[in-house]
Protein backbone atom coordinates (compact mmCIF):
# COMPACT_ATOMS: atom_id res chain seq x y z
CA UNK A 1 0.00 0.00 0.00
CA UNK A 2 1.20 3.55 -0.74
CA UNK A 3 2.21 5.73 1.95
CA UNK A 4 1.47 9.24 2.04
CA UNK A 5 2.67 10.96 5.22
CA UNK A 6 4.08 14.25 5.61
CA UNK A 7 6.72 13.71 8.41
CA UNK A 8 9.22 16.35 10.19
CA UNK A 9 11.68 15.61 12.35
CA UNK A 10 12.86 18.43 14.78
CA UNK A 11 16.81 17.90 15.16
CA UNK A 12 19.00 17.26 12.58
CA UNK A 13 22.28 15.41 14.61
CA UNK A 14 22.95 11.87 14.89
CA UNK A 15 19.75 10.30 15.29
CA UNK A 16 17.79 12.30 13.12
CA UNK A 17 19.83 12.93 10.42
CA UNK A 18 20.82 9.10 9.52
CA UNK A 19 17.59 8.10 10.70
CA UNK A 20 15.33 10.03 9.14
CA UNK A 21 17.44 9.63 5.61
CA UNK A 22 16.86 5.30 6.04
CA UNK A 23 13.11 6.79 6.43
CA UNK A 24 12.93 8.39 3.20
CA UNK A 25 14.61 5.88 1.18
CA UNK A 26 12.39 3.05 2.40
CA UNK A 27 9.28 4.91 2.25
CA UNK A 28 9.35 7.05 -1.35
CA UNK A 29 5.83 8.48 -0.64
CA UNK A 30 6.58 9.48 2.87
CA UNK A 31 7.71 13.61 2.76
CA UNK A 32 9.98 14.47 5.42
CA UNK A 33 11.65 17.06 6.16
CA UNK A 34 14.47 17.53 8.76
CA UNK A 35 14.59 21.14 10.60
CA UNK A 36 17.19 22.31 13.21
CA UNK A 37 18.12 25.72 14.52
CA UNK A 38 21.76 25.14 13.87
CA UNK A 39 22.13 26.87 10.58
CA UNK A 40 25.69 25.68 9.85
CA UNK A 41 24.44 22.57 10.64
CA UNK A 42 21.24 22.70 8.23
CA UNK A 43 23.71 24.32 5.54
CA UNK A 44 26.27 21.06 5.86
CA UNK A 45 23.33 18.74 5.19
CA UNK A 46 22.36 20.28 2.31
CA UNK A 47 26.27 20.38 0.95
CA UNK A 48 28.41 17.89 0.05
CA UNK A 49 30.07 17.14 3.40
CA UNK A 50 27.43 15.94 5.66
CA UNK A 51 28.04 17.25 9.14
CA UNK A 52 27.86 13.25 10.45
CA UNK A 53 30.59 10.73 9.19
CA UNK A 54 28.51 7.16 8.49
CA UNK A 55 29.46 4.25 6.11
CA UNK A 56 26.73 4.81 3.80
CA UNK A 57 25.02 8.03 5.03
CA UNK A 58 26.56 9.76 2.18
CA UNK A 59 25.30 7.37 -0.80
CA UNK A 60 21.17 7.12 0.96
CA UNK A 61 21.25 11.01 1.37
CA UNK A 62 22.42 11.84 -1.70
CA UNK A 63 19.82 9.46 -3.45
CA UNK A 64 16.71 11.25 -1.38
CA UNK A 65 17.48 14.65 -0.63
CA UNK A 66 15.30 16.96 -2.66
CA UNK A 67 13.22 14.21 -3.35
CA UNK A 68 11.05 13.27 -0.32
CA UNK A 69 13.59 14.58 2.09
CA UNK A 70 14.71 18.42 2.73
CA UNK A 71 16.90 20.11 5.10
CA UNK A 72 15.40 23.78 6.30
CA UNK A 73 15.89 25.87 9.59
CA UNK A 74 12.46 27.01 9.60
CA UNK A 75 11.10 25.31 12.56
CA UNK A 76 7.44 26.53 12.71
CA UNK A 77 6.76 25.92 9.18
CA UNK A 78 7.72 22.08 9.55
CA UNK A 79 5.67 22.09 12.86
CA UNK A 80 2.42 23.71 10.51
CA UNK A 81 2.98 21.61 7.93
CA UNK A 82 3.49 17.69 8.82
CA UNK A 83 1.15 15.43 10.93
CA UNK A 84 3.91 13.43 12.63
CA UNK A 85 6.68 15.24 13.96
CA UNK A 86 10.09 13.29 15.19
CA UNK A 87 11.64 14.90 17.79
CA UNK A 88 15.39 14.32 18.15
CA UNK A 89 17.16 17.14 19.94
CA UNK A 90 19.94 16.86 21.99
CA UNK A 91 19.20 15.83 25.75
CA UNK A 92 22.25 16.41 27.71
CA UNK A 93 22.52 16.17 31.49
CA UNK A 94 22.32 19.20 33.58
CA UNK A 95 24.86 21.41 34.47
CA UNK A 96 22.74 23.23 37.12
CA UNK A 97 20.16 22.88 40.28
CA UNK A 98 18.75 20.01 41.11
CA UNK A 99 19.57 16.65 39.08
CA UNK A 100 23.49 18.35 38.70
CA UNK A 101 25.59 16.11 36.27
CA UNK A 102 22.84 13.41 36.66
CA UNK A 103 19.40 14.05 35.00
CA UNK A 104 18.39 14.86 31.96
CA UNK A 105 18.09 18.72 30.95
CA UNK A 106 14.74 18.92 29.40
CA UNK A 107 14.68 22.72 29.01
CA UNK A 108 15.13 21.88 24.92
CA UNK A 109 12.16 19.33 24.82
CA UNK A 110 9.94 21.88 26.98
CA UNK A 111 11.08 24.59 24.32
CA UNK A 112 9.95 22.87 21.56
CA UNK A 113 6.75 21.24 23.03
CA UNK A 114 5.69 24.81 23.90
CA UNK A 115 6.96 25.82 20.53
CA UNK A 116 4.60 23.12 18.73
CA UNK A 117 1.48 24.02 21.32
CA UNK A 118 1.78 27.68 19.60
CA UNK A 119 2.22 26.91 16.52
CA UNK A 120 0.07 23.44 15.64
CA UNK A 121 -3.50 24.00 14.07
CA UNK A 122 -3.80 20.67 13.77
CA UNK A 123 -3.62 17.11 15.63
CA UNK A 124 -0.21 15.57 15.50
CA UNK A 125 1.42 12.49 16.37
CA UNK A 126 4.69 13.40 18.33
CA UNK A 127 7.53 10.75 18.46
CA UNK A 128 10.24 10.96 21.13
CA UNK A 129 13.30 9.80 19.28
CA UNK A 130 15.81 11.58 21.80
CA UNK A 131 16.62 9.10 24.94
CA UNK A 132 14.56 10.53 27.61
CA UNK A 133 13.68 10.27 31.12
CA UNK A 134 10.69 8.19 31.93
CA UNK A 135 7.66 9.63 31.96
CA UNK A 136 8.79 12.14 29.65
CA UNK A 137 5.99 11.50 26.76
CA UNK A 138 3.64 11.71 29.98
CA UNK A 139 5.00 15.22 30.58
CA UNK A 140 5.38 16.44 27.05
CA UNK A 141 1.21 15.13 27.05
CA UNK A 142 0.16 17.41 29.70
CA UNK A 143 2.22 20.35 28.28
CA UNK A 144 0.71 19.96 24.83
CA UNK A 145 -3.07 18.74 25.44
CA UNK A 146 -3.88 21.07 28.51
CA UNK A 147 -6.47 22.97 27.58
CA UNK A 148 -5.93 22.58 24.03
CA UNK A 149 -8.68 22.39 21.40
CA UNK A 150 -6.21 19.98 19.05
CA UNK A 151 -5.03 16.57 19.76
CA UNK A 152 -1.39 16.01 20.29
CA UNK A 153 -0.21 11.95 20.63
CA UNK A 154 2.75 11.17 22.14
CA UNK A 155 4.52 7.97 21.26
CA UNK A 156 8.00 6.58 22.75
CA UNK A 157 10.68 5.31 19.59
CA UNK A 158 13.63 5.25 21.10
CA UNK A 159 16.83 4.94 18.78
CA UNK A 160 19.13 1.91 19.14
CA UNK A 161 21.83 2.93 16.40
CA UNK A 162 25.19 2.96 17.23
CA UNK A 163 27.47 5.56 15.70
CA UNK A 164 29.56 3.87 12.72
CA UNK A 165 26.76 1.42 11.85
CA UNK A 166 24.06 3.42 12.48
CA UNK A 167 23.11 3.15 8.20
CA UNK A 168 23.40 -0.82 9.04
CA UNK A 169 21.50 -0.46 12.64
CA UNK A 170 18.75 1.32 10.84
CA UNK A 171 18.63 -1.10 7.36
CA UNK A 172 18.67 -4.16 9.73
CA UNK A 173 17.44 -3.48 13.65
CA UNK A 174 17.23 -6.13 15.96
CA UNK A 175 13.82 -4.35 16.90
CA UNK A 176 12.01 -1.43 16.46
CA UNK A 177 10.62 0.15 20.06
CA UNK A 178 7.15 1.78 20.16
CA UNK A 179 6.02 2.81 23.25
CA UNK A 180 1.96 4.31 23.23
CA UNK A 181 -0.92 4.78 25.17
CA UNK A 182 -3.26 1.72 25.31
CA UNK A 183 -6.44 4.21 24.57
CA UNK A 184 -7.78 4.29 21.21
CA UNK A 185 -5.71 7.33 20.00
CA UNK A 186 -2.36 5.93 21.08
CA UNK A 187 -3.00 2.65 18.95
CA UNK A 188 -4.20 4.79 16.21
CA UNK A 189 -0.84 6.37 16.57
CA UNK A 190 1.18 3.42 17.21
CA UNK A 191 0.01 1.65 14.29
CA UNK A 192 0.75 5.12 11.79
CA UNK A 193 4.29 4.38 13.09
CA UNK A 194 4.23 0.63 12.77
CA UNK A 195 3.34 1.16 9.07
CA UNK A 196 5.98 3.43 8.51
CA UNK A 197 8.56 0.74 9.73
CA UNK A 198 6.75 -1.98 8.12
CA UNK A 199 8.04 -0.76 4.84
CA UNK A 200 11.24 -2.16 5.73
CA UNK A 201 10.99 -4.32 9.23
CA UNK A 202 9.80 -7.67 9.36
CA UNK A 203 6.90 -7.71 11.55
CA UNK A 204 8.11 -9.82 14.43
CA UNK A 205 11.07 -7.27 15.31
CA UNK A 206 8.56 -4.33 16.02
CA UNK A 207 7.73 -4.15 19.53
CA UNK A 208 5.22 -2.16 20.91
CA UNK A 209 4.89 -1.27 24.35
CA UNK A 210 3.34 1.06 26.95
CA UNK A 211 5.12 3.87 27.21
CA UNK A 212 6.88 4.14 30.17
CA UNK A 213 8.25 0.45 29.08
CA UNK A 214 9.52 1.76 26.25
CA UNK A 215 11.05 5.03 27.71
CA UNK A 216 13.28 2.38 30.33
CA UNK A 217 14.10 -0.13 28.16
CA UNK A 218 16.14 2.28 26.01
CA UNK A 219 18.09 3.42 29.44
CA UNK A 220 18.22 -0.15 30.48
CA UNK A 221 19.48 -1.31 27.26
CA UNK A 222 22.35 1.29 27.51
CA UNK A 223 23.27 0.47 30.88
CA UNK A 224 23.38 -3.56 30.21
CA UNK A 225 25.58 -2.83 27.17
CA UNK A 226 27.97 -0.46 29.23
CA UNK A 227 27.96 -3.03 32.25
CA UNK A 228 29.70 -5.46 30.21
CA UNK A 229 31.89 -3.11 29.45
CA UNK A 230 32.68 -2.23 32.64
CA UNK A 231 32.85 -6.19 33.54
CA UNK A 232 35.45 -6.97 31.04
CA UNK A 233 37.25 -3.80 32.01
CA UNK A 234 37.41 -4.62 35.55
CA UNK A 235 38.40 -8.22 34.49
CA UNK A 236 41.30 -6.52 32.71
CA UNK A 237 42.87 -5.07 35.54
CA UNK A 238 42.82 -8.07 37.46
CA UNK A 239 44.72 -10.16 34.18
CA UNK A 240 47.22 -6.99 34.07
CA UNK A 241 48.12 -8.04 37.95
CA UNK A 242 47.83 -11.80 37.84
CA UNK A 243 49.68 -13.02 33.65
CA UNK A 244 45.57 -14.11 32.44
CA UNK A 245 45.15 -12.70 29.10
CA UNK A 246 41.86 -10.86 28.92
CA UNK A 247 41.35 -11.84 25.00
CA UNK A 248 41.90 -15.42 26.27
CA UNK A 249 39.06 -15.07 29.05
CA UNK A 250 36.53 -12.92 27.08
CA UNK A 251 36.61 -15.96 24.83
CA UNK A 252 35.91 -18.82 27.28
CA UNK A 253 33.44 -16.40 29.09
CA UNK A 254 31.68 -15.64 25.71
CA UNK A 255 31.47 -18.88 24.54
CA UNK A 256 28.76 -19.62 27.46
CA UNK A 257 25.29 -19.21 25.17
CA UNK A 258 23.97 -17.60 27.90
CA UNK A 259 26.70 -14.67 28.04
CA UNK A 260 27.26 -14.47 24.18
CA UNK A 261 30.72 -13.23 23.06
CA UNK A 262 29.80 -9.63 21.84
CA UNK A 263 30.47 -6.52 23.81
CA UNK A 264 33.31 -8.31 25.46
CA UNK A 265 36.23 -6.36 24.25
CA UNK A 266 38.35 -4.43 27.12
CA UNK A 267 39.44 -1.47 26.13
CA UNK A 268 40.74 2.04 27.51
CA UNK A 269 36.81 2.29 27.93
CA UNK A 270 33.70 2.95 27.04
CA UNK A 271 32.80 6.71 25.34
CA UNK A 272 29.95 8.31 23.50
CA UNK A 273 27.13 10.59 23.77
CA UNK A 274 24.87 7.80 25.51
CA UNK A 275 26.05 5.44 28.11
CA UNK A 276 26.83 7.71 30.25
CA UNK A 277 24.31 10.18 30.29
CA UNK A 278 21.75 7.16 29.83
CA UNK A 279 22.80 5.42 32.90
CA UNK A 280 22.93 8.94 35.36
CA UNK A 281 19.60 8.98 33.54
CA UNK A 282 18.74 5.53 35.16
CA UNK A 283 20.37 6.38 38.24
CA UNK A 284 18.57 9.77 38.84
CA UNK A 285 15.29 8.01 38.40
CA UNK A 286 16.54 5.15 40.71
CA UNK A 287 16.87 7.89 43.46
CA UNK A 288 13.74 9.98 42.83
CA UNK A 289 11.97 6.95 43.32
CA UNK A 290 13.83 6.08 46.38
CA UNK A 291 15.35 2.66 45.20
CA UNK A 292 19.45 3.84 46.49
CA UNK A 293 20.76 0.67 46.22
CA UNK A 294 19.27 -0.18 42.95
CA UNK A 295 20.96 3.54 41.72
CA UNK A 296 24.35 2.33 43.30
CA UNK A 297 24.39 -0.83 41.58
CA UNK A 298 24.12 1.12 37.94
CA UNK A 299 26.44 4.34 39.06
CA UNK A 300 29.30 1.95 39.87
CA UNK A 301 29.44 0.61 36.19
CA UNK A 302 30.35 4.72 35.56
CA UNK A 303 32.71 4.63 38.41
CA UNK A 304 34.29 1.67 36.97
CA UNK A 305 34.28 3.49 33.49
CA UNK A 306 35.92 6.43 35.23
CA UNK A 307 38.61 4.38 36.83
CA UNK A 308 39.85 2.39 33.48
CA UNK A 309 40.67 5.33 31.86
CA UNK A 310 42.23 6.99 34.73
CA UNK A 311 44.27 3.38 34.97
CA UNK A 312 45.53 4.06 31.58
CA UNK A 313 47.01 7.25 31.32
CA UNK A 314 48.58 6.79 35.15
CA UNK A 315 50.15 3.52 33.42
CA UNK A 316 51.58 5.32 30.45
CA UNK A 317 53.09 8.19 33.04
CA UNK A 318 54.47 5.70 35.47
CA UNK A 319 55.98 3.64 32.60
CA UNK A 320 57.34 6.64 31.34
CA UNK A 321 59.19 7.27 35.26
CA UNK A 322 56.55 9.91 36.05
CA UNK A 323 58.11 12.41 33.61
CA UNK A 324 56.21 13.21 30.82
CA UNK A 325 56.89 17.08 30.77
CA UNK A 326 57.97 18.19 27.65
CA UNK A 327 57.96 14.72 25.73
CA UNK A 328 56.31 14.32 22.46
CA UNK A 329 53.51 11.52 23.48
CA UNK A 330 51.05 10.29 20.02
CA UNK A 331 47.88 9.29 20.18
CA UNK A 332 46.11 6.85 17.86
CA UNK A 333 42.49 8.03 17.65
CA UNK A 334 40.26 10.56 19.53
CA UNK A 335 36.89 9.64 18.29
CA UNK A 336 34.96 7.40 20.95
CA UNK A 337 34.59 4.30 18.70
CA UNK A 338 36.00 3.65 15.36
CA UNK A 339 34.15 4.92 12.43
CA UNK A 340 32.88 7.85 13.80
CA UNK A 341 33.83 11.57 14.00
CA UNK A 342 32.14 11.72 17.10
CA UNK A 343 34.28 12.87 20.47
CA UNK A 344 31.53 13.30 23.01
CA UNK A 345 32.85 11.84 26.09
CA UNK A 346 35.80 9.98 24.49
CA UNK A 347 38.41 8.05 26.57
CA UNK A 348 41.01 10.39 24.06
CA UNK A 349 39.49 13.62 25.92
CA UNK A 350 40.42 12.12 29.64
CA UNK A 351 43.99 10.60 28.12
CA UNK A 352 44.96 13.71 26.63
CA UNK A 353 43.73 16.55 29.14
CA UNK A 354 45.46 14.30 32.15
CA UNK A 355 48.91 14.46 29.70
CA UNK A 356 48.41 18.29 29.31
CA UNK A 357 48.21 18.81 32.91
CA UNK A 358 51.49 16.94 32.84
CA UNK A 359 53.36 19.17 30.76
CA UNK A 360 53.44 16.44 27.48
CA UNK A 361 53.42 17.78 24.23
CA UNK A 362 50.86 16.25 22.78
CA UNK A 363 50.45 14.97 18.62
CA UNK A 364 46.96 13.78 18.42
CA UNK A 365 45.91 11.94 15.14
CA UNK A 366 42.81 10.53 13.56
CA UNK A 367 41.24 9.75 10.34
CA UNK A 368 37.95 11.23 11.07
CA UNK A 369 37.69 13.26 14.39
CA UNK A 370 40.28 15.97 14.57
CA UNK A 371 37.94 18.80 14.09
CA UNK A 372 36.10 17.67 16.84
CA UNK A 373 38.57 17.33 19.02
CA UNK A 374 39.95 20.37 18.61
CA UNK A 375 37.34 22.28 19.38
CA UNK A 376 36.53 20.23 22.27
CA UNK A 377 40.01 21.02 23.44
CA UNK A 378 40.18 24.30 22.31
CA UNK A 379 43.13 24.13 20.06
CA UNK A 380 45.75 24.27 23.34
CA UNK A 381 49.37 25.61 22.76
CA UNK A 382 50.70 22.26 23.19
CA UNK A 383 48.97 19.94 21.12
CA UNK A 384 49.16 19.60 17.51
CA UNK A 385 46.95 17.39 15.21
CA UNK A 386 48.33 15.43 12.30
CA UNK A 387 45.81 12.85 10.64
CA UNK A 388 48.85 10.90 8.71
CA UNK A 389 49.91 8.66 11.43
CA UNK A 390 53.72 8.55 10.34
CA UNK A 391 54.18 12.09 11.02
CA UNK A 392 52.17 12.25 13.74
CA UNK A 393 54.34 9.57 15.42
CA UNK A 394 57.62 11.37 13.92
CA UNK A 395 60.16 11.97 16.69
CA UNK A 396 57.76 11.16 19.89
CA UNK A 397 58.78 8.53 22.95
CA UNK A 398 55.39 7.04 22.78
CA UNK A 399 52.31 5.92 20.64
CA UNK A 400 48.84 5.32 22.97
CA UNK A 401 45.88 3.42 20.87
CA UNK A 402 42.80 4.64 22.05
CA UNK A 403 40.53 4.43 19.31
CA UNK A 404 40.17 0.90 17.35
CA UNK A 405 40.33 2.10 13.87
CA UNK A 406 41.31 -0.50 11.01
CA UNK A 407 43.91 1.66 10.06
CA UNK A 408 46.04 1.31 13.20
CA UNK A 409 46.09 -2.72 13.43
CA UNK A 410 47.56 -2.10 10.06
CA UNK A 411 50.43 0.30 9.96
CA UNK A 412 54.11 -0.52 9.03
CA UNK A 413 55.80 -0.50 13.18
CA UNK A 414 59.20 -1.22 12.07
CA UNK A 415 59.00 2.53 10.37
CA UNK A 416 56.94 4.13 13.16
CA UNK A 417 59.66 2.58 15.27
CA UNK A 418 62.59 3.84 13.36
CA UNK A 419 61.39 7.49 13.56
CA UNK A 420 60.52 7.52 17.48
CA UNK A 421 62.83 8.56 20.34
CA UNK A 422 64.19 5.41 22.04
CA UNK A 423 62.83 3.76 24.03
CA UNK A 424 59.90 3.70 22.45
CA UNK A 425 56.67 2.74 24.16
CA UNK A 426 53.37 1.74 22.78
CA UNK A 427 50.39 1.47 25.13
CA UNK A 428 47.35 -0.37 23.22
CA UNK A 429 44.16 0.61 24.74
CA UNK A 430 42.35 -1.36 22.29
CA UNK A 431 44.30 -4.69 21.70
CA UNK A 432 44.46 -3.62 17.78
CA UNK A 433 48.13 -4.67 17.24
CA UNK A 434 50.34 -7.44 16.69
CA UNK A 435 52.14 -6.65 20.52
CA UNK A 436 54.88 -10.06 19.99
CA UNK A 437 55.72 -8.37 16.60
CA UNK A 438 55.85 -4.70 18.17
CA UNK A 439 57.91 -5.76 21.26
CA UNK A 440 60.57 -7.68 18.21
CA UNK A 441 60.85 -4.93 16.42
CA UNK A 442 61.51 -2.66 19.86
CA UNK A 443 58.81 -1.33 21.66
CA UNK A 444 58.10 -2.04 24.99
CA UNK A 445 54.33 -2.48 24.74
CA UNK A 446 51.44 -2.00 27.28
CA UNK A 447 48.16 -3.79 26.20
CA UNK A 448 44.78 -3.55 28.54
CA UNK A 449 44.17 -7.04 29.90
CA UNK A 450 47.41 -8.61 29.08
CA UNK A 451 51.58 -8.66 30.63
CA UNK A 452 53.00 -6.19 29.74
CA UNK A 453 56.67 -6.55 26.99
CA UNK A 454 59.46 -4.92 28.74
CA UNK A 455 62.82 -5.02 27.07
C1 LIG B 1 25.28 2.92 22.02
C2 LIG B 1 24.37 1.70 21.85
O1 LIG B 1 25.14 0.60 21.35
C3 LIG B 1 23.23 2.04 20.90
O2 LIG B 1 22.32 0.94 20.81
C4 LIG B 1 22.50 3.28 21.43
O3 LIG B 1 21.44 3.63 20.59
C5 LIG B 1 23.46 4.43 21.59
O4 LIG B 1 24.53 4.04 22.44
P1 LIG B 1 27.23 4.00 20.61
O5 LIG B 1 27.46 4.86 21.79
O6 LIG B 1 27.18 4.62 19.26
O7 LIG B 1 25.89 3.18 20.77
O8 LIG B 1 28.43 2.93 20.53
P2 LIG B 1 28.69 1.46 21.07
O9 LIG B 1 29.10 0.62 19.91
O10 LIG B 1 27.63 0.93 21.93
O11 LIG B 1 30.01 1.69 21.93
C6 LIG B 1 30.00 2.51 23.09
C7 LIG B 1 31.37 2.57 23.70
O12 LIG B 1 31.76 1.30 24.25
C8 LIG B 1 32.48 2.92 22.68
O13 LIG B 1 33.38 3.83 23.28
C9 LIG B 1 33.13 1.59 22.40
O14 LIG B 1 34.46 1.73 21.97
C10 LIG B 1 33.03 0.93 23.76
N1 LIG B 1 33.09 -0.55 23.69
C11 LIG B 1 32.10 -1.23 23.05
C12 LIG B 1 34.14 -1.23 24.31
O15 LIG B 1 35.03 -0.60 24.89
N2 LIG B 1 34.15 -2.60 24.24
C13 LIG B 1 33.19 -3.32 23.61
O16 LIG B 1 33.27 -4.55 23.60
C14 LIG B 1 32.13 -2.61 22.99
P1 LIG C 1 21.93 13.37 18.89
O1 LIG C 1 23.23 12.59 18.99
O2 LIG C 1 20.96 13.03 19.99
O3 LIG C 1 21.33 13.36 17.54
P2 LIG C 1 22.98 16.02 18.33
O4 LIG C 1 23.56 17.03 19.28
O5 LIG C 1 23.88 15.41 17.29
O6 LIG C 1 22.31 14.90 19.25
O7 LIG C 1 21.74 16.65 17.55
C1 LIG C 1 20.68 17.31 18.15
C2 LIG C 1 20.29 18.50 17.27
O8 LIG C 1 19.08 19.09 17.81
C3 LIG C 1 21.31 19.62 17.19
O9 LIG C 1 21.72 19.81 15.85
C4 LIG C 1 20.57 20.86 17.75
O10 LIG C 1 20.90 22.05 17.08
C5 LIG C 1 19.12 20.48 17.52
N1 LIG C 1 18.17 21.22 18.37
C6 LIG C 1 18.20 21.42 19.71
N2 LIG C 1 17.15 22.15 20.12
C7 LIG C 1 16.41 22.43 19.01
C8 LIG C 1 15.19 23.16 18.76
N3 LIG C 1 14.53 23.76 19.74
N4 LIG C 1 14.75 23.22 17.48
C9 LIG C 1 15.43 22.62 16.47
N5 LIG C 1 16.56 21.94 16.64
C10 LIG C 1 17.07 21.83 17.88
Amino acid sequence: MALQKKIACIGAGYVGGPTMAVIAKKCPDCLITIVDINQERIKSWNSETLPVYEPGLNEIVKEVRGKNLFFSTEVEKAVLENDILFIAVNTPTKDYGVGKNMAADLQYWEIIARQIRKVAQSDKIIVEKSTLPVKTAEAMETILNTGSTIHFEVLSNPEFLAEGSAIRDLLEPDRVLIGSRETASGQKARNELVEIYRAWVPEDKIITTNTFSSELSKLVSNAFLAQRVSSINAISAVCEATGADVHEVAKAVGADSRIGNKFLNASVGFGGSCFRKDIYNLVYICRMYHLPEIATYFENIINLNNYQQQRFVDNVIKSMFNTVAGRKICIFGCAFKANTNDVRDSPALTVARTLMSEKANLVISDPKALENMKSELGDPKNVQFIEDPYQAAKDSHAILIITEWELYGKLDYQTLYDSMIKPAYLFDGRNIINRKSCYDIGFNVYSIGKESLIH
